[in-house]
């Protein structure tokens, strides 16, 4: 699985999720079995980029390779001057977005908006290439199926893509309209592999090794991206990688390795938000890996009164400790949480 120039270590991607995919998360991804993971959005409005936000999202430092910044915007000037300045901060690979179904972005003719106006979609496409080619960095693009059902012009936009150099799309089998609402479809997905040679990437409500191979099969994709199924669960791409090459399904992982993980995590976690910041982030990822287990909703609820990263780690260790000893395993692959996107609401 290539994108342009850029050889990956297989077609498992961690899709890009706002306040959710930080530069440790990925780092966790990619060591538990993702060949590539998508930075969260960065805003292509330039005086946002001192922000503390948006300099932390900027910030690659340790990541391993290919690093991948999503740029989000409606001008195709700006979205050049954001995919040069990422390209400075160590980005490899620009990926546009064109699905998010945020109000915040739509209403600024950005996200999945930008679905709806090809002509200034492709216009931002070119700029973007553009200013990546110099560099030798890919662009790549995310998108949904369409703004409605009625308006799925997701093959006609790859298709104008592939034309202006994109060197790979996503997509979420989802059209705007329905924001996280349905399920996922794959016609669509299909119906884009058919008709670009560029490589496409299936996304949707892909939670299980089982779903990962229908998806393959069904689409004729070169890769999936997974996005909500990792949260709490990131160990999902071993197990998917695993699946693939063998037919068989791993059992769950030990609690002992789980809370290793973890831990390690919260350590780049805090290194990256600081003391106070990064004590009420990870609570969030805590709370995803815990909802599953034996008493994980009282854990959490206790777990959230915890105002510093000593007591947090000491508290997740002891309680995964109890659970190690009473003989617990991690749960087996769930359906996708229903979506907590802040931006949604
Ligand atoms: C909390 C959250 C934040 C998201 N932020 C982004 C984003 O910044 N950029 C983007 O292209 N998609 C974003 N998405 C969409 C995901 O990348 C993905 O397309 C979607 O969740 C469907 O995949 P899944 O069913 O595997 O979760 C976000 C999704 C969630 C749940």
């Amino acid at each position: 699985m290539r994108i342009g120039h850029i050889q990956l270590a297989n077609r498992l991607f961690a899709a890009p999720m706002a306040g959710v995919t930080d530069r440790p998360f990925r780092q966790l991804c990619k060591r538990l079995g993702a060949g590539y993971a998508v930075s969260e959005m960065v805003t292509s409005r330039k005086d946002l980029w001192s922000s503390l936000k948006t300099s932390r999202r900027a910030d690659h430092a340790g990541e391993a390779a290919p690093i991948s910044v999503q740029i989000a915007g409606t001008d195709a000037a700006m979205m050049a001057e954001a995919a040069a300045y990422n390209i400075e901060r160590g980005a490899q690979i620009i990926d546009i977005n064109m699905g998010c179904p945020a109000k915040k972005v739509c209403s600024k003719w950005a996200g999945s908006a930008l679905m709806r106006d090809e002509t200034l979609a492709l216009e931002i496409a070119d700029a973007v290439v553009a200013a990546c080619a110099p560099h030798d960095v890919p662009v790549t693009l995310k998108m949904r199926t369409g703004w409605s059902a009625s308006e799925r012009n997701a093959v006609r936009l790859a298709v104008g893509a592939e034309n202006a150099g994109i060197a790979m799309v996503t997509v979420h089998g989802r059209t705007r309209e329905q924001g996280y609402k349905g399920t996922a479809e794959y016609d669509t997905v299909a119906a884009v592999k058919a008709a670009v040679r560029i490589p496409v990437v299936a996304n949707g409500d892909i939670d299980t090794p089982a779903k990962a191979g229908e998806v393959l099969a069904s689409t004729g994709a070169d890769a999936i991206m997974i996005g909500r199924a990792a949260q709490g669960r990131p160990w999902i791409f071993r197990e998917i990688a695993h699946y693939l090459d063998t037919g068989d399904e791993l059992p769950p992982p030990e609690v002992d390795e789980a809370k290793g993980w973890l831990l390690a995590h919260l350590d780049d976690h805090y290194r990256l938000y600081g003391e106070a910041t990064g004590v009420r982030s990870a609570r969030k990822h805590i709370g995803w890996t815990v909802q599953a287990l034996p008493g994980g909703a009282e854990f959490r609820t206790r777990m959230n009164l915890i105002e510093t990263c000593a007591q947090q780690v000491a508290a997740v260790g002891d309680w995964f400790d109890e659970l190690a000893d009473r003989g617990e395993r991690m749960p087996t692959a769930r359906r996708a949480p229903p979506t907590s996107d802040p931006m949604l609401q």
